[in-house]
């Protein structure tokens, strides 16, 4: 969502004039895009701005700008505290954006607009074959670890008939995949439509090749979005669906409003249903109150799911969340060693996944050359899973048959079938 916000902003000042460089030397305009999800983010972030001091130093008139959810959050202190940042804008006061670089006087709006969601911006996309669309913004949950609720504010959707219209500029400028993007995308909600009708009619679009959605909560995961996902071939088997804890106590204090039963019911439906289907996840290791039998209870859902792959984070507590008020009491070296447990596992398990793919043929989308040399490409399949092809002549957007011929816990390695 981040990186989606960041391209709504470059949209905004390329409307304006301005122009992107790579070249933090050139630059007139320097807009750092903020995250406040754990600590650990803010102080890259607050690291980073301040860096860029000297910067600021050896060229006065360069703007310094502090944006998204860490300017909600503490905003009023970095405005405060460091005369050399000229601007401090929230994830909803975008729009003042080009009226501060008329006057570019220092100026800081925080402000939280309930109906804010950017829909007649086109971001500006890097180019590629891959872009994201918002179809909501906010969350509604009130998981009692997270800050976004706070920083994005309540949740509002998109109409249908903006989200299509983005997606249909896209495909002519050439993108060949769309993810859509929501904090829960399974609640979005316009005007009655919901999410897997919405996800249906996009399917439509003529000419879409992939489409791929994030993130979904597992407490409104309906046979609906599972039915939509089994019948429309271009909606990709990929699902996120974060669990955060493998313990029904610890879900309760997160709030997450389901059980370990009834997520391990969602996961075998969906699999069920849905054809080589990938399923991702995100966990949070060391909630308050989390003692071992908790952790050991998240180490089992981990084996009996067996997740293609995972996202794992370290508790991080955050004022302005529920969770905050309770004591951060598994210390800081059982946190990182029970991460670590967790990590392991995964990477055992996603190997074991990835290796079930040998001997395989599936389609994967080029994306473009490979990092590791240039005579390689790699592509991703239905299921996100990385594929790197020893080939050089096929162009990004190019969707191939492979046969899968080894496998790491990251990446298959294919070769092109005929
Ligand atoms: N501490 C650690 N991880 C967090 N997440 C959200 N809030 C916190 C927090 N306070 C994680 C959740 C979420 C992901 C985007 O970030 O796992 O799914
Ligand atoms: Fe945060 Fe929960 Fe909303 Fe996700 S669903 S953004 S974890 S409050």
């Amino acid at each position: 969502m981040n990186k989606y916000d960041s391209e709504l902003v470059s949209g905004l000042l390329n409307s304006d004039g301005f122009e992107m460089t790579d070249d933090i030397e050139k630059a007139d305009v320097i807009l750092v895009n903020t995250c406040s999800v754990r600590e650990h983010a803010e102080n890259r972030a607050l690291s980073n701005i301040s860096q860029l001091q000297s910067l600021k130093r050896r060229k006065p008139e360069l703007i310094l700008g502090v944006l998204g959810c860490m300017s909600r959050h503490l905003g009023d202190k970095i405005f405060e505290d460091n005369t050399y940042v000229d601007l401090v804008l929230g994830p909803d006061s975008y729009r003042k954006l080009p009226e501060f670089l008329k006057n570019r006087k220092r100026y800081k709006n925080v402000e939280y607009k309930e109906y804010e969601t950017y829909t007649d911006i086109f971001p500006l996309r890097k180019d590629g074959v891959t872009a994201y669309v918002a179809i909501s913004r906010g969350c509604n949950e009130e998981c009692s670890y997270c800050i976004v609720p706070f920083t994005r504010g309540k949740e509002r959707s998109r109409s249908i008939e903006s989200i299509i219209d983005e997606i249909e500029k896209l495909l002519d400028e050439g993108f060949k995949e769309i993810t859509l993007l929501g904090q829960n995308v399974n609640s979005y909600n316009y005007q009655g439509t919901d999410f897997p009708k919405l996800l249906k009619r996009v399917s439509e679009i003529e000419n879409l090749k992939r489409i791929r959605f994030a993130t979904s909560h597992p407490m409104n995961l309906s046979d609906g979005l599972i039915d939509v996902m089994a019948e429309r071939e271009n909606v990709c088997p990929y699902l996120h669906l974060p669990v955060q804890s493998g313990s029904n106590r610890i879900l309760e204090a997160m709030k997450r409003n389901y059980t370990v039963e009834k997520y391990i019911g969602l996961v075998e439906k969906s699999m069920s249903k849905i054809k080589d289907l990938s399923l991702t996840t995100d966990i949070i290791s060391g909630f308050p109150g989390e003692t071992e039998d908790d952790h050991r209870a998240t180490i089992e859902l981990v084996k009996k799911v067996e997740f293609d792959s995972a996202f794992t984070f370290k508790y991080s507590p955050r004022d302005k969340t529920e969770a905050f008020g309770l004591k951060d009491d598994v210390s800081e070296d059982v946190k990182i060693s029970r991460l670590a447990e967790i990590s392991e596992i995964i990477r055992e398990v996603s190997l074991k996944k990835n290796r079930e793919w040998i001997g395989k043929v599936t389609d994967i989308m080029i994306e473009g050359k490979s990092r590791r040399s240039d005579s390689e490409v790699f592509g991703r399949t239905g299921g996100f899973k990385k594929v790197v092809l020893k080939q050089n002549n096929l162009s990004a957007g190019t969707i191939v048959p492979v046969i899968i011929k080894d496998a790491t816990s990251q990446t298959l390695f294919g070769e092109l079938v005929g």
